[in-house]
């Protein structure tokens, strides 16, 4: 890795870059658990005193290297959207986005510019800035400019944040074959008429040959349920709605942006112990379940009041039309059966990195 990444790494792991002194990026990105959270929890906990629950649940930071900036105009259509990090694509590239989690009073909370230079050039590792940058920092902006950027070196260049080396990619590789539960998952997963995972979570070969990677980068309105055990949800007037806002600022107003997230890659997610944007979710199984059921059967989903299911429970009840309706949603949709739901779980299971050949299917999928 270049100079700079090296930096990035040091930067990466740094606990002292916090307000609290015991957060760093791995804290909530661990390596171990494919640089995502390594607990359960549905949101993180930071800020100077370790006592702020975050809004999102923490999202792994593997294969986002080809995910370019947000491409929206004031005149795009919602479906032309693409791109950007952040579940509302407001950070156009990994430095930018570094500046998020440092300053985020929720996260690592460091108060300033001045305070995270202070502690940059407090690091053991502070020399290393004049051998990853040719002019040493004129002063504390350009410090901490600098430190993003070899974040940015570091996600870019350290291959085990994008190993491509899941069972997936040995089987495009041509080294070794789905077992049929697997094999039968992805034909589930593409189905138009029925799950259309692939609709959204593309699984071919880019337009220049690269690897899958599970995503079309665009935004879509799911109506995933309130999670009502989230701090910032005790306020009923909170709603956490994407594009739209309050996270992102830009767009607000912008009511037919409202509830728009942007689609996930999916490798790795049979890794994650809480799903979808809010944590609301904590297995595989539940998400699939969700996906068939969430229009034929929503008072599983949603959450009542006066005896009615209150439908999309966390977008206000004027802009329910911004719900996708597209299969598998909609009551039209074909029902997927159990032996589709538990064949797309054996797919999604050989999305997660280190296959090894020859290992075998996880439990129930050979
Ligand atoms: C307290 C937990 C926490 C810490 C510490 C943290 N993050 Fe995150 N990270 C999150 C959450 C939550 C999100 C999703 C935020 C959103 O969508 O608004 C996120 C999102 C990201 C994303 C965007 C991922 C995507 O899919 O678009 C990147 C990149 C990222 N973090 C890198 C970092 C780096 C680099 C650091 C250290 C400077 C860091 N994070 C520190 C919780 C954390
Ligand atoms: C209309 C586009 C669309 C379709 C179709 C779709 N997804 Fe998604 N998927 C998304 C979006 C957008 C999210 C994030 C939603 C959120 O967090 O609010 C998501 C999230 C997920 C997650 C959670 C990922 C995480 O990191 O938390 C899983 C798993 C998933 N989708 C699997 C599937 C499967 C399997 C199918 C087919 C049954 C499917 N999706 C169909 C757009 C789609």
């Amino acid at each position: 890795m270049s100079a700079k990444a090296q930096l990035g790494e040091k930067i990466f792991l740094d606990q002292s870059l916090s307000g609290s002194g015991r957060l760093s990026c791995a804290s909530c990105h661990n390596p171990a658990f494919a640089h995502g959270p390594p607990n359960a929890l549905a949101v993180q906990i930071g800020g100077s005193q370790s006592n702020q629950a975050g809004l999102r649940a923490a999202p792994s930071l593997r294969y986002l290297e080809r995910l370019g900036g947000f491409n929206g105009t004031p005149a795009s259509k919602v479906e032309d959207l693409r791109g950007g990090l952040m579940a509302d694509g407001r950070a156009d590239s990994l430095a930018a986005q570094a500046f998020l989690p440092w300053f985020n009073p929720r996260e690592m909370d460091n108060g300033s510019v001045a305070d995270l230079a202070r502690r940059l050039r407090g690091a053991a590792y502070a020399s290393q800035f004049l051998t990853a940058f040719a002019t040493p920092a004129a002063d504390d902006s350009t410090l901490v400019t600098q430190a993003s950027e070899a974040l940015q070196a570091l996600q870019v260049e350290d291959t085990r944040f994008h190993p491509y080396d899941s069972k997936s990619d040995f089987v495009l590789a041509g080294k070794v074959r789905f077992s049929l539960p697997e094999g039968r998952g992805l034909m589930v997963f593409s189905d138009k008429q029925g799950a259309n995972c692939a609709s959204c979570h593309s699984p071919d070969l880019s337009s220049s040959g690269q690897p899958p990677l599970f995503t079309n980068f665009g935004y879509a309105a799911l109506a995933v349920p309130r999670n009502t055990k989230l701090s910032v949800n005790q306020d009923p007037n909170f709603r956490d709605l994407g594009l739209c806002g309050p996270s992102r600022t830009d767009l607000a107003g912008r009511t037919e942006l409202c509830g728009f997230f942007r689609t996930p890659g999916l490798r790795n997610v049979a890794e994650r112990k809480v799903f979808f944007h809010n944590g609301v979710m904590s297995s595989l199984a539940q998400v699939l379940d969700f996906y068939n059921t969430r229009d034929r059967e929503p008072a599983r989903w949603y959450s009542s009041a006066d005896g009615q299911t209150v439908l999309y429970d966390d977008l206000p009840q004027s802009l329910l039309g911004n719900v996708n309706q597209v299969a598998p949603f909609g009551a039209q949709a074909r029902r997927l059966s159990a032996q589709e739901l538990a064949d797309l779980e054996c797919f999604l299971r050989t999305l997660s990195d280190g296959y090894v050949l020859g290992a075998p299917s996880f439990v129930g999928c050979n």
